[in-house]
């Protein structure tokens, strides 16, 4: 049986797709593909984030000079702080946010910035970032987390 040049062309591009699809997902499988949440922070009780070490009370805390942790904690349908109470911080200072869920899987990210992580609960995320400027920063949740998402918001105001 005589198979035409053009159908055996497009077999091996077939092949060369599946080829090419198993090899995204061995890829990404090894650890090298993106990192959907900083897993550096580790893990925490979902129901009581705080009752865990290396979670403390939802807060701003200066670690040393220049040093800022702040741990946050979502909620439907808040930050907290962010939400009720602005998270303030100075600038040119090293702040390490520490960010778990009390409940569903969350967004937070600073608009306009890359400050962006998944929210899980159970999982804290950590993100490091050195704001260069004073000035108020939006945070949004950007996962879906129920009938008030999109009013989950909060800010971040870095003063002088
Ligand atoms: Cu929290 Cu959407």
């Amino acid at each position: 049986m005589r198979i035409h040049r053009f159908e055996k062309l497009w077999l091996a591009a077939a092949f060369v797709l599946i080829a090419a699809f198993i090899a995204t997902i061995v890829y990404g499988s090894l650890g090298a593909g993106v990192a959907m949440v900083g897993d550096e922070g580790g893990t925490v009780d979902p129901g009581d984030p705080t009752a865990s070490d290396n979670f403390r009370e939802p807060g701003v805390y200066q670690t040393g000079d220049g040093e800022y942790a702040v741990y946050v904690e979502a909620r439907q349908f808040a930050f907290a702080p962010g939400t009720n109470e602005p998270i303030r911080v100075p600038a040119d200072a090293e702040v390490t946010f520490h960010v778990t869920s009390g409940d569903v899987t969350h967004g937070f990210e600073l608009v306009g910035t890359n400050v962006n992580t998944m929210v899980i609960p159970g999982q804290v995320a950590e993100l490091t970032v050195e704001f260069d400027e004073a000035r108020t920063h939006h945070i949004v949740c950007h996962e879906y987390c129920g009938s008030a998402h999109h009013a989950m918001e909060g800010t971040v105001e870095v003063v002088p």
